[in-house]
């Protein structure tokens, strides 16, 4: 079975953007397209890095969990909060920790905003970021807009139907790019 990583990057209390790395998971399971792993940002509760993961002495057993289980991903989803127009302190944190592991990952990115925006200003910095440390982006998106109105703390849609549609489309771009990725190998 093809397992994705989702990255849930929201650390701040009372998030919401969170509830919508729980309907993806969900999403996954429940239609047996991939056994969904959430690396949750919030429990990692990492410090700031001084320095990447490959260069480190004594890595904590945090980073090195984070690290494998992104290895072990045959692709990964990000979501993402939208913070003054741009992603996190926490996910750059990790973006930056990781070298090799992102080369070729296939990912596929998810923004997030309160608002009626759907965090999509988050877009360009995050692409180019990932870009240029290697990873592989999809071009779909899913972006969730009035995150609290949207999903229950649980992930579960207030319609349901409507955001599984806009979920198969997000969801096949990344499959398609994770087996074309195995047809190379
Ligand atoms: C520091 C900060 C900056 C924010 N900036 C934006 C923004 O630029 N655009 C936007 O639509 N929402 C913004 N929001 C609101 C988020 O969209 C909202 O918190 C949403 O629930 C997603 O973030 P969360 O997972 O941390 O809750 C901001 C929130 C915080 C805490």
């Amino acid at each position: 079975m093809t397992t994705i990583a989702i990255i849930s990057s929201s650390v701040r209390q009372g998030r919401n953007s969170h509830r919508v790395a729980l309907y993806l998971k969900n999403y996954l399971e429940e239609n047996k397209l991939a056994d969904a792993d959430i690396l949750d940002l919030k429990e990692y509760d990492f410090p700031l890095f001084h320095e990447r993961l490959h260069l480190q002495k004594d890595p904590s057993p945090g980073a090195l969990d984070l690290a494998s289980r992104i290895r072990a991903a045959d692709g990964v989803i990000i979501v993402t909060p939208e913070y003054n127009g741009g992603y996190p302190a926490s996910l750059k944190n990790v973006v930056d920790l990781l070298t090799d592991e992102w080369r070729r990952k296939p990912v596929a990115i998810s923004t997030v905003s309160d608002g009626p925006f759907g965090g999509t200003q988050v877009i360009t910095s995050l692409q180019f970021s990932l870009w240029k440390i290697r990873a592989w982006t999809v071009p779909a998106m899913f972006p969730v807009l009035k995150v609290s109105e949207a999903f229950d703390e649980n992930g579960v849609a207030a319609d349901r139907k409507a955001a599984d549609r806009r979920a198969a489309g997000f969801v096949s771009e990344l499959l398609w790019c994770i087996e074309a990725k195995g047809k190379m190998a």
